[in-house]
């Protein structure tokens, strides 16, 4: 049993593998939060302290005791106006505009299995794999109730949370804030890792120590963004890949979020994971409801590389669904870098004639084959595809590249309208735009109103035309700019971020049910909406614009933290790079694109003899690795912002095979040899070098490691399979 309740006590208790979280209802029906962590024994109610904290309020239901008070006890759902200063999780604006909730226990249930959420993304779990706890808590003034849900994947050694909020009262609540998750530590010092970047460098780490007063980061751009990822880890001072404790809130939404850590008066941290406030301010009609989404949450006492490993395993087998959640992705070559809008039907036959001779599965024809769009200034809303520009009928071009023995895949950017489009013209009113005002232009392009259901639909019909004209296997999902102009036609301002992502989950849901065999890749300008959220809709999600293997290194090494490298959109594109402008060798664009999905994004007409066979040996090399990278464990074996090199290895499941990968990133002089150490292997076993023969103790091969050839140079690469002899 996962989950356990002490009726007496009142404390419930989840247990995963490894790790154990516990609360207790107390006398007063607070929902008093006592501990997380590595896996323990017994009721820990005795950690609570009670002293009588100057200043400190106290609820009028506990007396003339001046030691209890919100303020200073651990809680699992805080809220603003009961005396709790700290940052809350819930913010509700009463009928009457006070600001208050004072929320108690009133019941609870433990049922088998994982709960889903109405509408929204949610980690799945058999009745096997899974319990869910149910605790209800209510505002007996307002009516207000909140179901705190708890998800555990006892296996997986996740413990996810979410709550629906409804209001049982007679006048309508606003909801200003709302979180899922809410950690309170007692005591402790901690780091919080985030990962923040821009538009072709996302997801860089960093590490700030949690302090007094409050550290936050999240989006308001009505995506999760470029900027901010909606996962963060709270690690001990000391913890490293290896060693020590680390907590992971991964947020699985894919729009505003907020995440803040403070450390208190008392030195107790707090950590909030939940949706952005800004532009929330979300209605609660009497009876209706309003669930926020889930965090998936993970402790690991065995460092960050244990805590990634977890939430590859949770992704890929709790948040990836449909055919490909577990099948070899199609090999894809992507016509953008290789075309951009520059092409012809003809183009892409060509491509899928090139591809075919490099054994590559698919070609995708990317932005620029619809409407009028011969930029990025028009076109977006009319998904027909320009007949004149192609010169053929896109049924026709999906044959042709079929006849040359090639899957075929198509871009699209559904959410999205040019102002120089049919769509636009016929039906202004459908994008965001505040009234009385010019909206702001992203990338010249207006934002659709995807909290409208008849919005969507007329997309729907047209995304189907196009999907229905041919065998269309693949579609890349964009979404090229930020929400802005908050403001629908038919809804309140303050519901619209929200509804806005239940639509677009609403309308990707529907696609995959009509399409159940079509691989859709998320994308957003690159990795501007890489989530949990997406990735329960698209198993795989373009990691980021930027194609230059050394910045990939690091992107991907940031990304590596949360996501699994078979979400991770990568591919090998030609020098100098698009983005860079930088000259890296085509092997280690490849070592760089195999830590990911792997595939092309370039004219492979335009590579030299001796290119093409490099990338034919490349792409029987990934044949035989595919499986490892897309199933195995993954351990980052060095850090590429304080070493002179980027080192990766996948190991598989049963530790027979290993793929390590190494890329310099210094260079100088008379250089120092570099040595990388492998982990995740039989350390009793013997591990063959399947290059050269060589046989290696797995202890060896991890505790002495192997020297790095020292006639590397900058960006060079190398990458060495070893198997169990
Ligand atoms: C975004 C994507 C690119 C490409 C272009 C097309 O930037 O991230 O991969 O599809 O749009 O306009």
């Amino acid at each position: 049993m996962a989950i356990t309740y002490q009726e007496k006590e009142r404390i419930f208790t989840l247990q995963t593998l490894h790790t154990t979280y516990q609360m207790k209802a107390d006398e007063h029906g607070a929902l008093l939060h006592l501990y997380y962590g590595q896996k323990t024994a017994g009721n820990l109610d005795y950690l609570l302290t009670f002293y009588d904290r100057g200043f400190s309020g106290n609820p009028a239901d506990v007396g003339r005791d001046r030691t209890y008070s919100m303020d200073t006890l651990p809680l699992e759902y805080p809220t603003l106006g009961v005396g709790d200063y700290r940052s809350p999780a819930l913010v509700l604006e009463n009928g009457d505009g006070t600001v208050c909730a004072d929320l108690r226990y009133c019941s609870h249930e433990i049922r088998n299995g994982k709960y889903a959420l109405q509408g929204l993304p949610a980690a799945f779990a058999n009745e096997e794999e899974a319990q869910t706890l149910s605790v209800l808590l209510q505002d007996s003034v307002s009516g207000v109730s909140v179901e705190l849900l708890y998800g555990v994947i006892e296996g997986e050694d996740v413990i996810t949370r979410a709550a629906v909020i409804t209001n049982a009262g007679k006048d309508v609540v606003t909801i200003q804030k709302a979180a899922s998750a809410c950690l309170d530590f007692l005591y402790g010092e901690y780091d919080l890792i985030s990962f923040y970047g821009r538009h072709a460098m996302e997801r860089s780490v960093q590490r700030n120590p949690v302090g007094h007063g409050s550290f936050s980061i999240g989006s308001r751009r009505g995506t999760s963004s470029h900027q901010y990822n909606p996962g963060v880890i709270l690690a001990g001072k000391h913890t490293t890949e290896e060693q020590g404790g680390c907590y992971g809130l991964l947020f699985a939404y894919s729009g505003n979020f907020s995440c803040e850590a403070e450390k208190d008066q008392f030195d107790q941290t707090r950590v909030l994971m939940g949706l952005g406030t800004d532009f929330l301010r979300y209605p609660l009609q009497p009876g209706e409801s309003f669930t926020v989404p889930e965090t998936i949450m993970c402790y690991s006492d065995q460092g960050l590389g244990e805590l990634s490993r977890h939430y590859h395993d949770c992704i890929r087998n709790h948040i990836c669904r449909g055919k490909y959640a577990k099948e070899a992705r199609p090999l894809l070559l992507n016509s953008w870098e290789g075309a951009y809008f520059h092409f012809t039907g003809e183009t892409i036959v060509n491509l899928a004639r090139e591809a075919k001779a490099l054994d590559i599965d698919m070609v995708v024809m990317d932005d620029g084959w619809f409407g009028k769009r011969e930029d990025d200034n028009s076109g977006l809303g009319d998904w027909r595809a320009n007949e004149e520009k192609l010169q053929m009928s896109l049924g026709e071009l999906v044959k042709r590249v079929n006849n040359e023995g090639v899957r075929f895949g198509i871009w699209m950017e559904p959410e999205m309208v040019s102002e120089d489009s049919d769509l636009y013209r016929a039906h202004p009113d459908w994008a965001l735009c505040f009234p009385g005002r010019a909206p702001v232009r992203g990338r010249n392009q207006l934002v659709l109103d995807f909290s409208r259901e008849d919005v969507r639909e007329a997309v729907f019909a047209q995304v189907c035309q196009v999907l229905d004209s041919g065998n269309i296997e693949y579609l890349k999902w964009d979404f090229n700019r930020s929400l802005a102009d908050i403001a629908s036609a038919q809804r309140v301002p303050g519901k619209v971020t929200y509804d806005y992502v239940l639509g677009l989950y609403d309308f990707l849901e529907k696609l995959s049910a009509r399409y159940p065999d079509l691989l859709i890749e998320g994308c957003s300008g690159g990795g501007g909406r890489f989530d949990a959220g997406m990735l329960y809709y698209t198993p795989q999600i373009w990691c980021s614009d930027n194609t230059d293997a050394a910045d990939r290194v690091f992107i991907q090494y940031g990304t590596s933290f949360f996501y699994p490298a078979c979400t991770m959109g990568a591919h090998v594109s030609a020098v100098p790079n698009h983005q860079t402008g930088r000259e890296v060798s085509l092997f280690t664009r490849g070592v760089a694109a195999m830590a990911g999905t792997y595939g092309f994004e370039l004219n492979p007409a335009k590579l030299t003899d001796a290119e093409k066979e490099e990338v034919k040996e490349q792409v029987q090399t990934f044949k035989r690795v595919e499986v490892l990278v897309r199933n195995g464990d993954y351990y980052r074996l060095s850090d590429p912002y304080e070493e002179a090199f980027a080192a990766w290895a996948f190991v598989s499941k049963e530790k027979d095979r290993a793929l390590l990968s190494v890329v310099m990133l210094k260079k100088h002089g008379n250089m120092p040899v570099s040595y990388v150490r492998l982990k995740g292997l039989f350390p009793e076993e013997m591990y063959e070098n399947t290059a050269d023969g060589k046989v290696y103790a797995g202890s060896a091969l991890m505790e002495a490691g192997i020297a790095l050839p020292l006639q590397m140079g900058e960006y060079q690469s190398f990458m060495m399979e070893f198997r169990r002899k």
